[in-house]
């Protein structure tokens, strides 16, 4: 493979995922990943698209160490995730990771502030209030630190869960459709927003989206159907920014 995997942010080998059917006529198992192969240089930005059902969250969950694969690895920033236990892999995701749910899983008894400031105490940040209240305000949320979450819109909640991903500023951020539940200019900030984060911190997005304007503004698309990756190396499909990143780390001197 051509693919410079010293480089890698995220190198997947042979990932597999299968689970029970839980239809009781069928005794084969489901099988929702089929052996997927790809890597993810330090720095690119990443769109997942397909239909529902193709297994993106599965995906997602699988690269952040939230769920193991039945066969197959995920090597993350160079640690060989499904080699270790779940508390490594809870150490390797504060560490190196954001992560945006597609259904929030935002802290019901903490407020807005709190469930932000919460993964800047677990890394020890020492102005993690701060810290907490300047992306809540980057995000529109200045008003709503004391809600809870139920106090809170939809769109809103999607907010705090990206602030929350990125507040630390994760080497990673893997968001599940970050936008899903924003109006055109509400997303179009937080779009904004984090590929800001990219070009300012090099943080690697990898935003599973069905919206195409968000697709095309990434450097590649990985697309899955059924389970498998149907358009992984799009290099035949590079987007201008793609082309234009690669040109800028040959003239910093570190292209490869
Ligand atoms: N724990 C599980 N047990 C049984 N089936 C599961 C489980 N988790 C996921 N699936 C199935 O795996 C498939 C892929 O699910 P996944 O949530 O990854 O899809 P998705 O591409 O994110 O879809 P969407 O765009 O609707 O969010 C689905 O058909 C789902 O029903
Ligand atoms: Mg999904």
């Amino acid at each position: 493979m051509s693919e410079n995997v010293e480089n890698a942010i995220v190198n997947v080998q042979g990932l597999y995922k299968e689970v029970a059917s839980l239809n009781p006529q069928n005794v084969s198992p489901l099988v929702i990943l089929h052996e997927l192969d790809f890597t993810i240089q330090s720095g690119e930005t990443i769109a997942i698209v397909g239909p529902s059902g193709s297994g993106k969250s599965t995906l997602l969950g699988l690269i952040a160490g939230l769920d193991t694969p039945s066969r197959g690895k995920v090597i993350l920033d160079g640690e060989n995730l499904t080699a270790f236990n779940e508390d490594e892999r809870a150490q390797v995701r504060a560490e190196k990771l954001g992560f945006v749910f597609q259904s929030f899983q935002l802290l019901t008894s903490f407020t807005a502030l709190e469930n932000v400031m919460l993964p800047l105490e677990i890394v020890d940040r020492k102005n993690a209030r701060e810290l907490a209240l300047s992306v809540l305000g980057r995000v529109g949320l200045s008003e709503r630190l004391s809600h809870y979450p139920n106090q809170l819109s939809g769109g809103e909640q999607q907010r705090v869960a990206i602030a929350r991903a990125f507040a630390p500023e994760p080497k990673l951020l893997l968001a599940d459709e970050p936008t899903g539940n924003l109006d055109t200019a509400t997303g179009q900030r937080i779009i904004d927003l984090l590929f800001d984060l990219n070009q300012e911190k090099g943080t690697t997005l990898v935003l599973v989206t069905h919206d195409h304007g968000l697709a095309e503004r990434c450097d590649r698309v990985l697309q899955l159907e059924a389970g498998r990756l149907v358009h992984a190396d799009a290099r035949e499909h590079q987007t201008e920014s793609q082309i234009k990143k690669q040109k800028e780390r040959h003239a910093a001197g570190t292209a490869n």
